[in-house]
């Protein structure tokens, strides 16, 4: 069940951030009262333990839980029993067996021809052209695979969209929030997905490096497409077919842009929370986006003609990065197969959503800012806001690592009260 949403139209017009914060506070006052309890606890706990450590002499890092660690994890593992005692295989209903592996070994996607003599396909531009001729062209052969990845015991898989160029990125994910780890008892695995490079780019030296890249560290899943913009729906339906196949054990799934601040720790207390609930049925929650229009600016990055789309998009979350649980995964992926790939992947996504009757839950701590452009503030390089927040877009390399190392930090103080 979700919290009833307001449209963000009335707020995203008014330049100040400060006064979206307002807005928005108004509307979910509520929320705000409850998150900002629950992180005062939480500071309160992490004070208690902290002290509890220093007495023991030992350093306790991420691990402000105490006992309830594992029984978060308890009730986890009773919480997906249960889930597949009560739906059984949800692929059992397309009737459609998954393969053990991977399968697709070539490239079948010719043109589809029957679409170049139509009127509205010669409205468009070059780009929207090669778009909809390969729309059909779905799955891929994988290039670096990790079958692995999955096996044993793993609570959370962060999954990370990248391009093979971003490797400082990368690195700066794996030192931070990407970092595989066990927080609260829940062990965290990593992955980032690729295409390959769009053309003009170095495209043999390129590979040589993500291949050594993945060779050092194993995390990389990478298929044989374009990285292209219009391509980053297949990055979302090949790996959601991806996960079908190799990780059908695991319960929850991060996923996230590889230029993002993700506060790991709050994201598994909401994890805590969700579970507790018992909210794992239909958990996707982030940054809500409702009632958006499709941008008929021609200069916007996520310009979109009349021909391909007329109407408001659906319920979806901005891409920045976002929460589900494995059900919430796998039935995705069935659906995905009837729903036309889409250029904009978050909008692709909450197309999915809305044919499962599933409308992703806003959550506060996400500021994943999706494709609606907000005014930079002071506020994004302030500590302190960060802190409260599970995702904040959008960071470089750098910032990320030093921001990181501030939050991270025990002794912060936050004098001035940031508010959600
Ligand atoms: C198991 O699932 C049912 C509904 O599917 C729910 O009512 C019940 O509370 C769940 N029990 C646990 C322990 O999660
Ligand atoms: C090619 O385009 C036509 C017209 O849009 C469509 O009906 C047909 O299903 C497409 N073919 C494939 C293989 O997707
Ligand atoms: C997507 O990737 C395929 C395979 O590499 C390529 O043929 C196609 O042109 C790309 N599409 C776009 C819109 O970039």
């Amino acid at each position: 069940m979700t919290t009833p949403l307001a449209t963000r139209t009335d707020c995203s017009l008014r330049s100040a951030c400060v006064m979206e914060f307002l807005c928005r506070k108004k509307r979910n006052l509520r929320t705000a009262v409850s998150l900002t309890l629950i992180f005062a606890t939480l500071l309160m706990l992490q004070k208690l333990i902290t002290v509890d450590t220093n007495i023991k002499g030992i350093k306790m890092k991420n691990k402000f839980c105490g006992t309830e660690c594992s029984s978060l994890k308890r009730k986890i593992i009773k919480a997906v029993e249960n889930s597949s005692q009560s739906h059984g295989n949800d692929l059992a209903l397309v009737g459609k067996p998954m393969p053990t592996e991977w399968d697709v070994s070539r490239i079948k996607c010719s043109e589809n021809s029957t679409i170049t003599n139509q009127a509205w396909f010669r409205r468009l531009n070059p780009k929207f052209r090669e778009f909809v001729l390969k729309r059909h062209c779905r799955y891929f052969p994988m290039l670096l695979n990790h079958p692995e990845k999955c096996s044993g015991d793993v609570d959370v898989l962060v999954v990370v969209k990248s391009v093979i160029e971003e490797h400082d990125r990368r690195e700066a994910v794996r030192q931070t929030w990407g970092k595989e780890q066990e927080i609260q008892g829940l062990k965290i695995k990593t992955l980032f997905l690729l295409g390959t490079p769009a053309t003009g780019k170095d495209e043999r030296n390129l590979q040589a490096l993500v291949q050594y890249e993945d060779r050092t560290y194993g995390d990389i899943l990478q298929w044989d497409f374009m990285d292209t913009f219009f391509n980053l729906t297949l990055k979302e339906v090949n790996f959601l077919r991806w996960f079908n196949i190799y990780c059908s054990g695991v319960p929850f799934i991060f996923k996230g842009d590889d230029d993002v601040f993700v506060h790991t720790n709050n994201l598994i207390e909401l994890i805590g929370f969700r579970v507790e609930e018992n909210k794992m049925e239909n958990l996707i929650v982030g940054d809500t986006i409702l009632e958006a229009k499709p941008i008929r600016n021609r200069q916007s990055k996520y310009f979109i003609p009349k021909e391909l789309y007329d109407k408001r998009y659906p319920p979806y979350l901005g891409g920045g990065g976002f929460l589900m649980s494995s059900r919430v995964a796998r039935r995705l992926f069935v659906v995905s197969e009837s729903v036309e790939l889409y250029p904009i992947d978050d909008v692709f996504l909450g197309m999915c959503l809305q044919k499962l009757h599933i409308v992703p839950e806003l959550h506060l701590g996400f500021r994943t800012f999706g494709i609606i452009k907000r005014k930079v503030t002071p506020l994004n390089r302030e500590p302190c806001f960060f802190r409260n927040l599970i995702v904040v877009h959008k960071l470089m390399p750098q910032e990320l690592l030093h921001m990181w190392n501030l939050v991270q930090n025990e002794e912060l103080i936050c004098a001035r009260q940031v508010v959600l």
